[in-house]
């Protein structure tokens, strides 16, 4: 009797300690200027309805972002959702000012805990060295606060250096490891990275978070013009991390970070993007990814393929071809990777023939009950309209028409980033 009830008293100590696969978006504070607690009600809202469970607040300065942050608290705290500090650390700053924003919120029901400690990630920062770290983390302990530092030292890519990052880092709990993109390479990403990083903090008590991230291209004087080969990569990558990574977190990267056209969030009009981001992302919008997301996140939290009950297919391409010369902006690193081709995911209840076709290109094949990727290459004939359909005995369950235009002329900005469209039955 006694025994059993250590047991149970031992089991339930265990449960409460041992964190559920979490998912967690990026998202960029620096982005929240123009929001209401409204704005944050409904991008929590949205990430909630798929899924996610919280943001990674990705802060860039003690500035205004700590004042939106008391508002995204406030609507986190009514939603159940849950938020984790991502210091954004290729910006100086003050450890004092760092302490005192983990602090402010530390006892909020929202703030996400890892263990029983607060977890706290990062972009980078691994140039502030050892001590910064140690003695970050010790100031929050004199306040009574434990945490969990689970940061993405953006240097620590190659497997081989897996090792040193924890001989060199004793201070760090766990690792997020920010790389969920092609090293300018025309080749897909590979897991490498990822277990051996895993493998490294799998010893230490914090989380291995594992960045997924549908695309990548940026096209902004004095701050970055590349595009990373991302055609498929927002299938294969949720697979690398549901089938053999299985990571304690999956953080998307990004939810808001339209710059880089990673975001899977809406656009929000308010939201100030400079002078160049809006060229290339006004209309490109992503909305549809998420029903990617919504599939593969319920897998990773129950360890299977979740049943599909609704027919659909999820799209995604650019609107010109990468040869096309356009009057401004500049051609992107690794411009020749993308294919020219219209993506198409088939998510089906059951097997089917997809039908995609554009200008005088049309290509058939045969999907069977799950995921299926499959393309078509861009016609030579300018000004044409993907239409896809998902016919089953020689009958159409739905189709749709894209709603952006490939053209083969009139570029005026160079632009890699795809528009994402669906059509479900
Ligand atoms: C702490 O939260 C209060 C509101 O609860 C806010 O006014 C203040 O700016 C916050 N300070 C920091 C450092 O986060
Ligand atoms: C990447 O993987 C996809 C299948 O997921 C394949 O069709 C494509 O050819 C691969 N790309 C390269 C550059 O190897
Ligand atoms: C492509 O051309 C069509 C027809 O001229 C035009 O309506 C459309 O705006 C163009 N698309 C883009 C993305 O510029």
């Amino acid at each position: 009797m006694m025994q059993k009830f250590t047991l149970l008293f031992l089991t339930c100590a265990l449960a409460r300690v041992t964190n559920a696969q979490s998912v967690f978006a990026h998202f960029m504070a620096q982005n929240s200027y123009s929001y209401a607690e409204s704005d944050w009600t409904n991008d929590m809202t949205t990430a909630q309805n798929i899924g996610i469970d919280g943001f990674a607040l990705n802060i860039a300065a003690n500035d205004y972002e700590v004042d939106r942050i008391v508002d995204a608290y406030a609507a986190a705290e009514a939603l159940d959702f849950k938020l984790f500090y991502s210091f954004d650390m290729s910006y100086t700053w003050q450890q004092s000012d760092m302490v005192n924003i983990v602090a402010n919120h530390s006892s909020s029901p929202s703030t996400f805990l890892w263990k029983n400690t607060i977890l706290v990630s990062t972009y980078s920062g691994e140039s502030y060295g050892e001590d910064f770290w140690a003695s970050f983390k010790s100031a929050l302990q004199n306040k009574g606060i434990d945490i969990t530092l689970a940061p993405a030292f953006t240097t620590y890519r190659d497997p081989s250096s897996a090792d040193s990052l924890v001989s060199t880092f004793p201070s760090i709990d766990g690792f997020f490891n920010w790389w969920s993109w092609p090293a300018d390479v025309d080749a897909n990403l590979t897991t490498a990275t990822d277990l051996a990083y895993q493998a490294a903090v799998s010893s230490l008590s914090g989380p291995y978070i594992m960045s997924v991230s549908p695309w990548q291209f940026k096209n902004i004087d004095g701050a970055g013009d590349w595009v990373e080969y991302s055609d498929t990569l927002w299938n294969y990558r949720w697979q690398q991390a549901v089938n053999y990574v299985k990571p304690d977190i999956v953080e998307i990267v990004t939810w808001n970070d339209y710059g880089e056209s990673h975001y899977i969030g809406d656009i929000n009009p308010n939201v100030y993007l400079g002078t160049q981001a809006p060229l290339y992302v006004d209309g490109f919008t992503h909305a549809a990814w998420r029903d990617v997301a919504q599939y593969y996140i319920s897998w990773f939290k129950t360890g299977s393929a979740p049943t599909i009950t609704k027919d659909k297919v999820v799209f995604w391409y650019r609107a010109w071809p990468k040869a096309v010369e356009c009057s401004t902006g500049t051609l992107p690193r690794n411009a020749a990777y993308p294919e020219d081709a219209v993506f198409a995911l088939a998510m089906l209840k059951d097997t089917a023939t997809i039908t995609l076709a554009i200008g005088s290109n049309t290509v058939t094949f045969t999907a069977g009950a799950g995921v299926t990727m499959g393309s078509v290459p861009f016609p030579s004939e300018d000004s044409q309209i993907p239409y896809i359909a998902i016919s089953r005995d020689g009958t159409i369950v739905v189709d749709t028409h894209g709603s952006m235009y490939v053209n083969q002329s009139g570029c005026t900005y160079y632009n890699f980033n795809p528009f994402v469209g669906s059509v479900s039955e």
